[in-house]
């Protein structure tokens, strides 16, 4: 798969130098890349109403797979908006691969062909009269040949197995064919980062399998993903970097620090982890060394929880 550089501009000018490339007169450091996406001093208030998220700085950054997580009605889909351009922020900047995104329509057209966001309701997202016109929508839109339209659409409705739903109405799918369908119109943009609200909600146990495969072959692929999810759990196992909404505001980091923290669960309105309870019975049975990270699966457990050699642990 082919996909714009996660971390270059969106088509920025011929020419300009490489983060990280040598200096013309020697090795330079490698500078950082640039975040993907980069919300700085962000806020947002509805009409009429009182400001939803304030001084919001959530960097993400290149390949990574970030989860952001909060209570219903803490502001992830307004943040996720904010992050994908499609809601303007009351007060700060959003800033694609370290330039300021301009909210008219050029910038926010340079701005879709890296980022793509698929919404929390994939009735929200859908609108064509079939699976396939509705794959294909956006790649049109894109002004692509035909044969690239085509094999684009074929590829997204293969990673999303439901090649065989292509002809069918979008509006006689099941809500979990729905949500797929939606996903799969966004994977046929090949973005850089892919941002999805709540993906497996409504999914069943092998549809969220399914779609987690897929979102390790899209980063594999180089592919940034955001994800918004209530599930503790599924963020632990799967996201590199963690957000939390909180009353406090925005905690980001490390998933595996964050998502250990009872306290800012408790605060974020979310419960503590599977993973963190197993790992405090293995301590007290002396089985995980204090500062060692939990088990992420049932899997690494049931390999863990094997009296086997530290070394041999995963
Ligand atoms: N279009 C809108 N107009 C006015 N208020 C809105 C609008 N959309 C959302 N809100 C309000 O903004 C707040 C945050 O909503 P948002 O949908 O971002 O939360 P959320 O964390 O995604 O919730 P959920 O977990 O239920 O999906 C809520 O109080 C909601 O009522
Ligand atoms: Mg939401």
């Amino acid at each position: 798969m082919t996909r714009p550089a996660p971390d270059g501009p969106v088509d920025g000018p011929v020419g300009a130098p490489v983060p990280g490339a040598p200096a013309p007169d020697g090795p330079a450091p490698a500078a950082p890349a640039a975040p993907v996406l980069e919300l700085r001093g962000a806020a947002h208030r509805y009409p009429h109403g009182p400001a939803v998220v304030e001084g919001i700085d959530l960097a993400v950054r290149p390949g990574r797979a970030l989860a952001l997580l909060g209570r219903n009605g803490s502001g992830k889909t307004t943040l996720l908006r904010l992050l994908t351009g499609s809601l303007r922020p009351t007060s700060g900047r959003l800033l694609c691969a370290g330039e300021e995104v301009r909210h008219d329509r050029r910038g926010l057209d340079r701005l879709r062909r890296t980022v793509q966001l698929v919404l929390q309701d994939p009735d929200d997202q859908l609108f064509s009269a079939s699976v396939g016109q509705d794959v294909s929508f956006g790649p049109l839109n894109l002004g692509l040949p035909e044969d690239e339209v085509r094999a684009r659409v074929d590829e997204a409705l293969a990673a999303l197995e439901i090649t065989g739903l292509r002809d069918r109405p979008t509006h006689l799918l099941s809500f979990g064919q729905r949500k797929r369908a939606a996903i799969a119109g966004a994977v046929a943009m090949r973005p850089g980062a892919l941002v999805l609200d709540e993906p497996t909600a409504g999914l069943d146990p092998q549809g969220t399998e399914r779609l987690l495969g897929l979102l390790e072959r899209l980063r594999g692929d180089g592919t940034t993903v955001v994800m918004a999810t209530h599930d503790v759990d599924l963020a632990l196992r799967w996201a590199d970097d963690a957000a939390l909404l909180t009353p406090a505001g925005l905690r980001t980091g490390d998933a595996g620090l964050l998502l250990g923290d009872p306290a800012l669960l408790e605060d974020a309105g979310l419960r503590p982890t599977w993973a963190h309870a197993a790992a405090d019975v293995l301590r007290a049975h002396g089985l995980l060394a204090d500062g060692d990270p939990p088990p992420r699966t049932p899997q690494q457990l049931a390999h863990w929880a094997r009296p086997t050699p530290a070394a041999d642990r995963p």
